[in-house]
């Protein structure tokens, strides 16, 4: 089924403060925003209508636009409130929110020092990032000839937008060769993550991910990493160098739309997702369709 374009859809996009009919949220042309990278996103998913550790995702936000030097016209609440009003309006309980907030359009140069700061969170139903049949498989990850730079170069602990331009040339690299997604590696030649997701390796028994020095600390990665220890799996945070994957017997994505994504092939390197892939997914599976205790029944209990 074709996908209907993302401007096109029905719906509701909480924007600037309220909620405006979907395909009439529009930016001008002339943001700062589209011209300079001077916007910051975040990717949540929905489960069971409660978004999956949402006061994480809006700390993220907010410093990601600190770390771009500006700051959000709203507080934490103001924003997990916006969130709650997309969702009852829209009635979505299980899919994707994606938060982005940018640069407006008062100077258009380098130099944005007066800009105002725009945010918008739209939501919609979305099913596994890949499909259920790769994911069973292992997903194919080609070795991207792009690297995740030195955090002298760029902001990269932030979830900024310019940052993905090295994402999407990977990907769309991976993908013209029949891969399902690239595998990054750092600046240092280290193994760092693919293009929208953390990965793990497992050698020996044991989980081994890369120390986020120079990529996205995911908000999944730090959750799939307690849930192994919890199962007594002992997670390495360390260098990892390419020619490592060599003695992996499993590797696995984590991210917040790959989730747990087993991962079957990595340039030269092959693996047969096995138990530790299997319970990975089905803790966090658990973990994020766990109820919540709300302020109500919290009250209760
Ligand atoms: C480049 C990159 N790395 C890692 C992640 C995983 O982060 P999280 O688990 O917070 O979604 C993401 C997704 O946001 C990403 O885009």
């Amino acid at each position: 089924m074709a996908s209907i374009p993302f401007d096109q859809r029905d719906g509701v996009i909480w924007y600037n403060g309220r909620l405006c009919p979907w395909a009439e949220t529009k930016i001008h042309v002339l943001s700062h925003g589209l011209h300079y990278a001077s916007s910051v996103f975040e990717g949540e998913r929905v489960y069971g209508g409660t978004v999956y550790k949402l006061r994480e995702h809006t700390e993220r936000l907010i410093y990601s636009a600190n770390v771009l030097g500006f700051s959000l016209p709203y507080s934490a609440d103001q924003i997990d409130a916006a969130h709650a009003e997309v969702l009852a309006a829209s009635g979505i309980t299980d899919g994707y929110v994606r938060p982005v907030a940018w640069r407006g359009s008062e100077m258009m140069g380098v130099s944005a020092q007066q800009n105002s700061i725009h945010l918008a969170i739209a939501a919609w139903e979305w099913p596994s990032y890949f499909s259920p049949e790769a994911r069973m498989a292992g997903i194919r990850l080609r070795i991207s000839d792009w690297r995740r730079p030195d955090p002298r170069t760029a902001p990269v602990h932030a979830k900024a937008a310019g940052l993905y331009m090295i994402c999407t040339l990977s990907k769309h690299k991976a993908e013209s060769e029949g891969y399902h997604d690239a595998l990054m590696l750092d600046w240092r030649g280290q193994v760092a993550e693919a293009t929208g997701a953390n990965i793990f390796l497992l050698i020996d028994g044991k989980l081994h991910t890369p120390k986020p020095d120079c990529f996205l600390d995911g908000i999944t990665r730090r959750t799939v990493i307690g849930l192994a220890r919890a199962r007594g799996l002992e997670v390495i945070e360390r260098a990892i160098l390419p020619e490592e994957f060599a003695q992996a017997d499993e590797v696995f994505l984590t991210g917040t739309a790959a989730e747990v994504t087993p991962v079957g092939e990595i340039g030269p390197y092959k693996f047969t997702p096995g138990q530790v892939c299997q319970a990975m997914i089905a803790d966090y599976d658990a973990e994020v369709r766990r109820p919540v205790a709300t302020p109500s029944t919290a009250a209760v209990a």
